[in-house]
């Protein structure tokens, strides 16, 4: 094939132009009514009671670990088979990243491993844990949230890769990733390759009202505009009986992390065909799934998985340079998701080193995610596997 097949890219059809055009021609291109729309429009899609807009899942993972108030050396927990934003959030904070190990069953943060952590040190000495519904698959985060609880932990999960995932709790009932119902806060990522594409941006959702103001004021610049928050007086604002019109406060610390009102435009389009995109890999990820059963070069595979969001379709192969490059030749830009954090040369510092998380450095050996996303034809999905087979038959 002379077109390149990604990994992953957005889907952009003329009703999304149509949206983005329509806002670039309104009063606001930001700060203006887009950004609570698409908002709304979020947290209900999601199940969350609030949804807030950020640029990107970068940011919405900083406002979290600001909003808790994380400070300096307190110990988070997360996976080293994430991207590096998932850890790096900790650091923003001057927090320190402790790397639990997967299960290399599901490839998700091992609630064993986490619970052997939490059990070997006095209570306290953990602040926090970031599970990652990585690829797309939901983290079981009823168990995660009793562990949190016995241990006095905040929980953000790091759902970039599963708007429209889901788990089924221990009473049946479906829990939606980012939901709130467990987790402290969620975030989500709109980078060109994740289910909604804004460009970049990201939200951040919960169930808690006072983490949802913290994060509204954080996103900009730590600014109060309500009367009963001042602490200035009036006298000191410039007003005679009440606080002028112009008057604001900067309370804390924060920053300009705002979405831009043509960005939630068009992941407010993208919104309404979420379902769709997910009906649509799902379908992939059965083709996969069966093109592939008891073949010798697989290693293993998760199959099918109910309430997967299939952000990334991953197998395990034997020889997974050779089939990469094999790949490459034919226009299939497979990629690798993730070389382990621990093991990144930033984190080498903090004293990570190989053999400190041998599932996730057995995984990284063979992990290949391939092309996954709802645009791409039947065509070129029978193409990449007939090149998958070509290389193994060889
Ligand atoms: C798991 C995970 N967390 C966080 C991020 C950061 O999101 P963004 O690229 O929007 O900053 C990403 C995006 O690549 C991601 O995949």
């Amino acid at each position: 094939m002379s077109k390149i097949i990604p990994y992953g890219r957005q889907n952009i059809t003329q009703e999304d132009i149509q949206a983005v055009i329509e806002t670039l021609q309104s009063d606001y291109l930001t700060q203006g009514p887009k950004i609570l729309e698409f908002e709304k429009a979020f947290a209900n899609y999601i199940g969350s009671k609030y949804a807030v807009a950020v640029a990107n899942g970068t940011a919405a993972l900083h406002l979290c670990t600001l909003a808790l108030d994380v400070q300096k050396g307190q110990k988070v927990i997360t996976s080293p088979i994430t991207f590096a934003a998932s850890a790096n959030c900790v650091r923003y904070c001057d927090g320190e990243v402790i790397f639990a190990d997967i299960d290399p069953e599901t490839y998700l943060l091992d609630y064993a491993s986490v619970e052997k952590l939490l059990k070997a040190a006095p209570k306290g000495t953990y602040h926090g844990i970031i599970p990652v519904d990585f690829a797309g698959r939901a983290v079981d985060l009823e168990k995660f949230r009793a562990l949190a609880d016995e241990y006095n932990l905040w929980i953000i999960e790091d759902s970039c890769h599963s708007p429209g995932g889901f788990f089924n709790d221990s009473k049946g009932t479906t829990q939606n990733c980012g939901s709130g119902n467990f987790a402290d806060l969620a975030i989500f990522s709109f980078h060109p390759v994740k289910h909604i594409a804004s460009g970049e941006g990201g939200m951040v959702t919960t169930n808690d009202e006072n983490l949802y103001k913290k994060l509204l004021q954080l996103r900009t610049h730590g600014i109060v505009k309500q009367e009963e928050l001042y602490t200035n007086s009036i006298e000191f604002a410039g007003g005679d009986t009440q606080y002028p019109l112009w008057y604001m406060e900067m309370q804390v610390l924060g920053y300009n992390y705002r979405l831009t009102d043509f960005q939630a435009a068009l992941g407010l389009s993208q919104l309404n065909r979420a379902d769709e995109g997910i009906v649509r890999r799902r379908q992939i990820a059965a083709n996969y799934f069966d093109a592939f059963q008891k073949q010798s070069f697989i290693k293993g595979h998760s199959g099918v998985v109910e309430g997967h969001a299939y952000h990334l379709y991953i197998i395990e192969v034997e020889n997974r340079l050779g089939l990469y490059n094999y790949l490459r030749t034919k226009n299939i830009y497979a990629q690798i998701h993730y070389i382990p954090c621990h093991l990144m040369p930033y984190y080498r510092q903090f004293g990570w080193k190989e053999g400190d998380m041998p599932n996730a450095e057995n995984y990284y050996k063979h992990c290949i995610s391939l092309p996954m996303y709802p645009a791409m034809t039947d065509e070129e999905q029978q193409f990449v596997i007939a090149a998958i087979y070509q290389f193994y038959k060889k």
